[in-house]
């Protein structure tokens, strides 16, 4: 077994039928994890996945409920990855507070939420696995550096970096075996970059989507978007043994975009 296996360990995430959410179940179940799949539909498909479970991130009683299921069918969580989230793309002038705190609820929320819920059986199940147990939020360059148009989604983001930080140090504080990190993707070819394309042209920001999407792409020194698989490989790699020296850290997978 290699440093990178992840035999054995049992894996959630959340937002599991979006882009980088399927892409990382297929690769954490390549890798050898019994994956658990999460998202707001009632049903789903997830390739790779052993089991999918409605979730909302933003309900402390989902999350209560969820993780004593895998606790009762599984005995134990090893990973867990809060990759739900929503884009809001607007002027500040344009945004409305239900809009901002909605994006807080989700994006900065339901990762608290989950790291709570979790973090007894993560513990647990942390003292019986090398390199502990592993949390791994999913923020963005968004989080490192401020976006026009982006205002809730970057503070979002930002939270999420810090949230990350504080977790990751209060357990190894405490002496408990989890790993917390976070993964900031440059711009990734999902719907919800699709979505962010259609509002910079609704906001009057480009001309049209092709524009947006080049301008985008530049925006990265590598001059492309990057693809689901690119995050996943990240996201393998900050659960399995191989990274159980990284915790409290940010693993930024953006094609150059935050070198230059
Ligand atoms: N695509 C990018 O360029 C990019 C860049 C940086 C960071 N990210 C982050 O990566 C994560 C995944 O994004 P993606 O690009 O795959 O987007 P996506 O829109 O394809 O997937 C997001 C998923 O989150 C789910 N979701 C939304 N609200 C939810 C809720 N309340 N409870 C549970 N699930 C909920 C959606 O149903 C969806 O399946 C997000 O946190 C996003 O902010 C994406």
């Amino acid at each position: 077994m290699t440093a990178f296996s992840l035999d054995g360990a049992v894996a959630l995430v959340t937002g599991a039928t979006g882009g980088i959410g399927r892409a990382s179940c297929r690769a954490l179940a390549e890798a050898g994890a019994i994956v658990i799949a999460s998202d707001l539909a009632a049903e789903a498909e997830v390739e790779g996945a052993v089991a999918y479970r409605q979730l909302d991130v933003t309900s402390e009683d989902a999350w209560a409920e969820l993780i004593r299921a895998i606790a009762s069918e599984h005995e134990r969580l090893d990973i867990l990855v809060n990759n739900a989230g929503i884009s809001i793309t607007n002027a500040i002038a344009e945004t409305s507070l239900a809009e901002f705190r909605k994006c807080m609820a989700i994006n900065v929320e339901g990762v608290f939420l989950g790291t709570k819920a979790a973090q007894d059986l993560l513990a647990r199940s942390g003292q019986t696995r090398q390199g502990g147990s592993s949390v791994i939020n999913l923020s963005s360059v968004g989080g490192l550096k401020g976006a026009a148009f982006m205002a809730a989604y970057c503070t979002s983001k930002g939270g999420v970096k810090l949230f990350s930080k504080s977790a990751a140090v209060e357990f190894a504080m405490l002496g408990l075996p989890i790993r917390v990190n976070s993964v900031h993707p440059g711009g990734i070819d999902t719907n919800m970059m699709d979505t962010i394309y259609a509002r910079y042209v609704e906001s009057g920001l480009f001309p049209d989507e092709a524009t947006a999407r080049n301008i985008v792409s530049a925006g990265h020194a590598m001059g492309r978007m990057g693809d689901t698989e690119e995050i996943a490989n990240g996201i393998v790699y900050l659960a399995s043994p191989a990274a159980s020296f990284m915790t409290g850290s940010e693993l930024v997978i953006d094609g150059g975009m935050t070198a230059k």
